[in-house]
């Protein structure tokens, strides 16, 4: 089952949102099944609008960035050099992600702050 604590210093206070999935999907469909307000444009990877800070809690994660996220967090300045030439790596984060592009697996646990 991934999990997803969703915390936003822009709607203030001690606000957060957990939600859950059974079955791998966005981050932004996540969202979207809970009602947090996620900012969003294209849907496609790149406007760059649902640029969110994820940290995975637990184990170590891969990092799978598809070419539409790497190019856009790049163009925003949000993809450590690092991990600019590499589809796969291990990673603890925070990390910039595209909510819409970002897939939550089963086993996931994330922090996500917008
Ligand atoms: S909504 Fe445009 S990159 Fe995700």
């Amino acid at each position: 089952m991934g999990l997803v604590q969703f915390i936003s210093p822009r709607i203030g206070g001690d606000w957060s949102m957990s939600c859950r999935s059974h079955q791998p999907i966005s981050l932004l469909k996540m969202a979207r099944m809970c009602n947090v307000p996620l900012p969003v444009h294209c849907q496609k990877g790149v406007c760059g609008a649902c640029a969110v800070k994820v940290t995975p809690e637990g184990k170590q994660q891969q990092l799978c960035l598809n070419v539409f996220e790497k190019q856009t967090l790049q163009g925003l300045g949000k993809l450590p050099a690092m991990l600019a030439g590499e589809d796969q790596k291990l990673w603890k984060g925070p990390y910039w992600r595209l909510a819409c592009q970002c897939i939550v697996g089963t086993g996931d646990q994330f922090f996500v702050a917008f």
